[in-house]
């Protein structure tokens, strides 16, 4: 029986965070998965958009993920591995070395992660869309075409 064990944040649940899944449920017959609190995340100077118990909630419902608990600090994961009984913690290739330190407890891996696909993108492109946002590229705009009318007219 081999326990895979990994932590995340999975805002906005998209597809690099389900290939993500699928590949730690492959490596093994049972996977936890840490959804970061939205206090955790504070405390690292995020915000995710959607709520701890809705993030959770969606993690839980994915094909292959046997248990979804909270990580509440980075310190808790040697304690997870060995009450959990973990054999292999696995995380995204932008965490690679970071935890090595757990390698006496259970076998270390860090998988490639899914290009062109993050959080962060969602969130930005959505910002795009903002009305304030909107409304400052309209300014801007305005400000471009005065000026390009100031040149041709110089010209
Ligand atoms: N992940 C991945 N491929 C992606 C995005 C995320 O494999 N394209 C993995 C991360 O490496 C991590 C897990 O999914 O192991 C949860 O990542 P999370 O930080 O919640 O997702 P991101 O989209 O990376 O969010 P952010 O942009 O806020 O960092």
């Amino acid at each position: 029986m081999t326990t895979v064990l990994t932590y995340g944040t999975f805002d906005l649940f998209h597809i690099g965070h389900l290939r993500l899944i699928e590949r730690l449920a492959a490596m093994g017959d049972r996977l936890i998965v840490g959804v970061s609190t939205d206090e955790f995340n504070a405390g690292k100077g995020k915000k995710s958009v959607v709520s701890y118990d809705d993030r959770a909630a969606i993690v839980q419902a994915i094909k292959g993920v046997d248990l979804v608990l909270p990580e509440r600090a980075w310190e808790q994961k040697r304690a997870d591995i060995i009450e959990h009984e973990v054999d292999v913690f696995v995380m995204g290739d932008d965490w690679t070395g970071k935890f090595d330190e757990l390698s006496d407890v259970c076998e270390v891996r860090y998988l490639p992660r899914t290009s062109g696909v993050s959080s962060t993108d969602i969130k930005e492109m959505l910002r795009t869309l903002d009305p304030v946002h909107i409304e400052e590229m309209q300014t801007a705009l305005g400000t471009l075409t005065r000026l390009l009318e100031h040149y041709r007219d110089l010209t």
